[in-house]
């Protein structure tokens, strides 16, 4: 990965933005499962970057897993860093992004692992096979949107438009050239694999006059369900299959993307397009003037909620759903927005004079100024992390009447300190604070089985009786819906600092996030790998 700043221009302006190999989006990386992979970064630019590969497991080997100042140092101007980790048990459709600051709204690809060599897919192999990124366009610099935001205390400048591939499509100004295009065959069989590397949205997505089969969330097979429209939230991937009309009705359909967002502050609410060509012959002259498919209305969070009831692992005898059953450690964690009073001598423009904040347990989370693995690996802890972050809310909360009077946050860098596999329960209830938003919460390191979610309030005595432990999905980011609760459970048999945070750049910024500390197991291959010797310093 050459990293450096190339001239792209969208929507009518050219900026230049951060690139991997002068490419945007960036270059797709295919493997299989059991390969190991060397990325080589070398940081052409004036910036400090890092690189995470969302949603790969890093088993034992956190030094790879990128979030700058958690698992290293950030990769500073002129210098380069080895990216060596192995795909163990895992195949799937996931990505890569740079993970400081708000760099990824440039700096992302596609990481698609195919399963082990003759190993078939647990449904009929498709024809073709095309990721599709979804993403945002700002056509302000967004690393001056970020700390503007923070210094002001006010919400960010929202995007100007919504992505296919890097690409805004007709229904922006001057971007009809800008249209990604799927052509396709009729009578055929493609699976699409989809990612959402918006930073601040979730989106839904629908092809006019076809549907979608959702066969992999995250990585992991789900028993297939068939819709007209989805939602993918920041952070999460999925693999649906598309079968083309034999006779098709017309030779090109638009897909389209629009936000799901519940925020009473600003949002991008565009719809972007692109289009399904059947006729390579006819150019998409047309793809302004296709229908677009109906999706739901921004703010449906029933639609939603349908939607994401449907998601059930395979649990069959080849991919097992092992659903930790008996649970070592309960957490509670209450999510959202929260405030901080403005200082003295500042104006501050969020809510009521108070600058935005975020937190996890009335915790905002503060980026310590060396790496968490480091500090763990070597157990000097003093001045980098305090492992005493808050595993029950310090305030009562109650969303189903006015919101609770604990909006102001405590700051620091806080971590959960767990023993080798302790089998942890944790519910995430969201907090309405600030407006009833959902929170895209990814975890690194591990994935987690979602065995249970309302709305309203988490009731501990009734709720855990409806929880599936037989075929709950399995993924690595999940939103805690709009006013409502999730319960997951993982075990944590990876050594090491894993980071969980908001998938929303915007609340990771404003510190929704946290970090697991693991301790290594009592036999050799249960212990954190040693740091790679290049690893960057601070
Ligand atoms: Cu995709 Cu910590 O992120």
């Amino acid at each position: 990965f050459s990293v450096g700043m190339t001239s792209v221009t969208r929507l009518c302006g050219t900026k230049s933005i951060p690139t991997v190999n002068g490419q945007f989006p960036g270059p797709r990386l295919d493997a299989r499962e059991g390969d190991r992979l060397v990325v080589t970064v070398h940081n052409h630019m004036s910036r400090n970057v890092s690189f995470h590969w969302h949603g790969l497991r890093q088993l034992r080997n956190g030094w790879a897993d990128g979030p700058a100042y958690i698992t290293q140092c950030p990769v500073q101007p002129g210098q380069s860093y080895v990216y060596d980790f192995t795909v163990a048990g895992q195949r799937g459709t996931l990505w890569w992004h740079a993970h400081l600051s708000w760099l990824r709204v440039h700096l992302y690809g596609p990481l698609l692992i195919l399963p082990g060599l003759g190993v078939p897919y647990p449904f009929a192999a498709p024809y073709k096979e095309v990721p599709i990124m979804f993403g945002e366009w700002f056509k302000a610099d967004t690393e001056s949107v970020i700390s503007q935001a923070l210094q002001t205390g006010a919400g960010p400048n929202v995007s100007d438009a919504y992505t296919f591939n890097g690409l805004p499509g007709p229904t922006y100004n001057c971007s009809s050239k800008d249209t990604y295009t799927l052509k396709v065959q009729p009578g055929r069989m493609y699976m699409l694999r989809l990612i959402n590397s918006a930073l601040n949205d979730e989106l839904f997505f629908g092809i006019a006059n076809h549907t979608l089969t959702v066969v992999e969330a995250d990585a992991n097979y789900v028993k297939p369900f068939t819709v007209s429209t989805l939602v993918i939230s920041p952070g999460q991937t999925m693999n649906v299959l598309l079968t083309t009309s034999a006779n098709p009705s017309s030779q090109a359909f638009a897909m389209a993307i629009a936000p799901y967002t519940n925020t009473q502050g600003t949002f991008d609410n565009t719809t972007a397009a692109a289009v399904l060509q059947y006729d390579a012959t006819t150019a998409p002259s047309s793809a302004q003037n296709l229908p677009l498919p109906a999706l739901p209305r921004y703010n449906d969070t029933n639609a939603v909620a349908r939607f994401t009831s449907n998601f059930r692992s395979l649990a069959s005898a080849q991919y097992p759903a092992r659903v930790p059953r008996a649970v070592d450690r309960h957490v509670l964690f209450t999510v959202g927005l929260g405030t901080d009073p403005c200082p003295s001598n500042q104006t501050c423009q969020g809510p009521n004079g108070t600058k935005f904040a975020a937190s996890i347990n009335n915790n905002s989370f503060v980026r310590p100024r060396s790496a968490l693995l480091e500090a763990h690996y070597q157990r000097r802890y003093a001045g980098v992390l305090m492992a005493n972050f808050p595993t029950t809310p310090p305030h009562p909360f109650n969303y189903t009447g006015t919101p609770p009077n604990n909006t102001f946050v405590a700051h620091g860098t806080r971590v959960v300190p767990l023993k080798f596999n302790t089998s942890v329960e944790l519910v995430m209830q969201g907090t309405a604070i600030q407006g009833a938003e959902s929170h895209p919460l990814h975890m690194h390191g591990f994935n987690f089985f979602v065995v249970g979610q309302g709305f309203g309030n988490y009731d501990p005595i009734n709720d855990p009786a409806k929880y599936n432990l037989v075929d709950p999905v399995e993924r690595n980011t999940v939103s805690v819906p709009t006013a409502g609760w999730v319960a997951v459970r993982f075990l944590a048999d990876n050594p090491g600092v894993w980071l969980m945070h908001c998938h929303f750049d915007v609340h990771l910024s404003w510190g929704l996030s946290m970090a697991w500390m693991v301790d290594d197991g009592p036999l050799p291959n249960q212990k954190m790998l040693p740091p790679p010797s290049d690893l960057p310093k601070c």
